[in-house]
Formats: structure tokens, C-alpha cells, sequence
């Protein structure tokens, strides 16, 4: 038995030393250490061994398994030093090669008005919400006071689902929303996407964005709506500029309003920007009617409210002066870049 750890050792060292990487490494400690390795037989042979003799022969086995394990562990340890100084020496880095340069990318005009409308109505107080894309038709319309058979559903060249589920064609239906959640007061603005079934021009797409306003609480007038809206369009294009609020009908409001602004590029003596009229018209809105607030569960006795939506292409396209629409969905990055 001493013999023949003597000769699994002196192997073991032997095959250790020609091993040149380290995968031969392994196999050595496979060979002598492993589950079926010789090792693992002397062991199994033990019960041969005369009981008497077997603390020597035992001990024996533990110091052949030591010093194998050992060598193992040296000479990896020396294999990967030398395997890292080479790796060092041949490696050679040229730090005075030119870098690559990172593409930044650029926000799109639409990204940068919205900011831009955000940074205004947070500034008034106003919290930002949104709402699903693909919406009941209860919400799109029904809660909107448009019923079933009403004219005004049919300005609107709607996507449908099914018959209840629509992609919503405007971002009206996040104010039925929220305020059927009965937290009030209510002070938000609701930006997203909406669908249309229309045809792609300079001024039209079957996907643009709006950007949805709302206001309820006790004692709100028009003359809040009118302050409000006038703070926002001097905010975004300049403190010269003037509002009108035309009369108008959206069937959730009453009285409802369109409002227009001095053009910014003539400054209301008439250009070519504004078609010479001077104005030029930049959303919708009203105060919330009460039928509205009724369906959406808040009392219109004690509450009162404004509402108010905006077209974000067209905010980015009078701000920017961009004449057609198309330019906003194509995304060269020789267009995006100049704003
Ligand atoms: N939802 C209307 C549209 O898409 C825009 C609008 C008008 C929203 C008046 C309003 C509002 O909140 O009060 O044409």
C-alpha cells in the first residue's frame, strides 16, 4: 500500500509539472482526485488493510491527498500569473487611437413643447395624468355627453375595437376619469395619444397627441378658465401675446369657447403665417357641463369646473414654424436636430 501511494504521488507530481494549461490541470486532479480517480480507489482498499496498520496507512492517504492537492493549487496559481504576464506583454493598448464619438440622439419638437406645457400647468399646480389608449366607448363618448346616435360622434372618424372599445380619439376621456375617482378638487393635465381615421396630409394623421386640461372645485368660473388660458399662451408664446375665445360647441362643455392667439411672428397686423388674419387658433375648451359632472358622480350644485384641450403637433409645429406635419413622424435626424 505504501508503495503504491508512493507511485500515485510521484505520478500525480510528474503529470502536475508537464501540465502546461490549466483545462491539463484539471484533468490531473480528475485523474487522482476525482470520484473514480485513484485516490478514491486506495480508499476503497482500506478495508483490506489490517486493522492494526490502518492509522498509518490512513494518515499516509491523507498526506499523498495533501501534497497532490498542493502541487494543484501552485501551479495553477504560477500558471495563471504567467498566463496574465503574457496577456499584459502582448496585449498592447493604443491610447492614441481616435474614439468613437457616442451618437447622442436629440428630443423630438413634440417631446420639447410638451415639456415645454408640462413646466407651465406644474407651475400652476397642476398634476399630470394619463390614461389608456384603447378606451371604452363609454369614456370616449357616453360619460363626454356624447350618446349613441349624436351628431358630434360622427366629426370624430373613430378606430373601433369592438362595439364598446375604441382607440380613444381624443384625451377628453381621462377627465371622466379622474373625476370618477372623487378626489376634489381636481387640477390636472392629461397628455397622450389619440386615434383618428384620417388620412395623412400636411395637417392631418391617423395618430397625433393632445394634451387634456381640468379643473373642478367650488366657485371656478370662466373667468378662471379665460386667466388661465391667457398665463399659458403668453407663457409659451411670449408675454405680447393676446387671447380670443370665440363661442363654440363641444357637447361636455357649456358655454364652450375656441381660442385663438395673436399670431407671434406678425404680432396680430397680419401675415402669411397667420393666412392675414392676425390670429391664430390654438384649442378648445369650456366649463365642464354639468351633465357631465352628474355622470361622473360630483354634485354640479356645489362643484363647478373648466376644461380645456390642446393639440400638441400644433403647438410644436406654430412654435417651431414648421409647415407640415409629415415632418413630425419621419424622424430625420437632420430634421429633429434643428430644434
Ligand atoms: N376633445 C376635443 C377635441 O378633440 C378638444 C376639447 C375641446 C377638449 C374642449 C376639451 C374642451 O377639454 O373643453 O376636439
Amino acid at each position: 500500500m505504501k508503495e503504491r501511494l508512493e507511485q500515485i504521488k510521484a505520478d500525480a507530481l510528474a503529470q502536475i509539472q508537464a501540465a502546461d494549461i490549466p483545462s491539463k490541470l484539471n484533468d490531473v486532479r480528475i485523474k487522482f482526485l476525482g470520484k473514480k480517480g485513484e485516490m478514491t480507489a486506495v480508499l476503497k482498499g482500506m478495508k483490506d488493510v489490517a486493522p492494526e496498520d490502518r492509522p498509518v496507512v490512513g494518515q499516509l492517504v491523507n498526506e499523498t491527498r495533501t501534497a497532490i492537492e498542493t502541487a494543484l493549487e501552485e501551479s495553477k496559481t504560477t500558471m495563471e500569473k504567467r498566463i496574465r504576464e503574457e496577456k499584459l506583454r502582448t496585449e498592447v493598448i493604443d491610447v492614441t487611437l481616435p474614439s468613437k464619438k457616442a451618437v447622442l440622439g436629440h428630443r423630438h419638437p413634440n417631446t420639447i413643447a410638451l415639456e415645454e406645457v408640462e413646466r407651465i400647468f406644474v407651475g400652476m399646480g397642476y398634476e399630470v395624468v394619463e390614461g389608456p389608449e384603447v378606451e371604452y366607448d363609454l369614456y370616449n363618448f357616453e360619460k363626454l355627453n356624447i350618446p349613441a346616435d349624436h351628431p358630434a360622434k360622427d366629426e370624430q372618424d373613430t378606430f373601433y375595437i369592438n362595439k364598446n372599445i375604441v382607440l380613444r380619439t381624443q384625451t377628453s376621456p381621462v377627465q371622466a376619469r379622474v373625476m370618477e375617482q372623487g378626489k376634489l378638487p381636481i387640477r390636472m393635465i392629461a397628455p397622450g395619444r389619440v386615434f383618428r381615421s384620417d388620412e395623412v396630409d400636411a395637417t392631418h394623421s391617423p395618430s397625433f397627441h393632445q394634451i387634456e386640461g381640468l379643473v373642478i372645485d367650488k366657485n371656478i368660473s370662466f373667468a378662471d378658465l379665460k386667466g388661465t388660458l391667457e398665463v399659458f399662451a403668453k407663457e409659451l408664446f411670449g408675454p405680447e401675446t393676446k387671447t380670443k375665445f370665440r363661442p363654440h360647441h363641444f357637447p361636455f362643455t357649456e358655454p364652450s369657447a375656441e381660442v385663438d392667439v395673436t399670431c407671434f411672428k406678425c404680432g396680430g397686423k397680419g401675415c402669411r403665417f397667420c393666412k392675414g388674419s392676425g390670429w391664430i387658433e390654438i384649442l378648445g375648451c369650456g366649463m365642464v357641463h354639468p351633465h357631465v359632472l352628474e355622470m361622473c358622480g360630483i354634485d354640479p350644485q356645489e362643484y363647478t369646473g373648466f376644461a380645456f384641450g390642446v393639440g400638441l403637433e400644433r403647438i410644436a409645429l406654430l412654435k417651431y414654424e414648421i409647415d407640415d406635419m409629415r415632418l413630425l413622424y419621419e424622424n430625420d435626424i437632420r430634421f429633429l436636430k434643428q430644434f
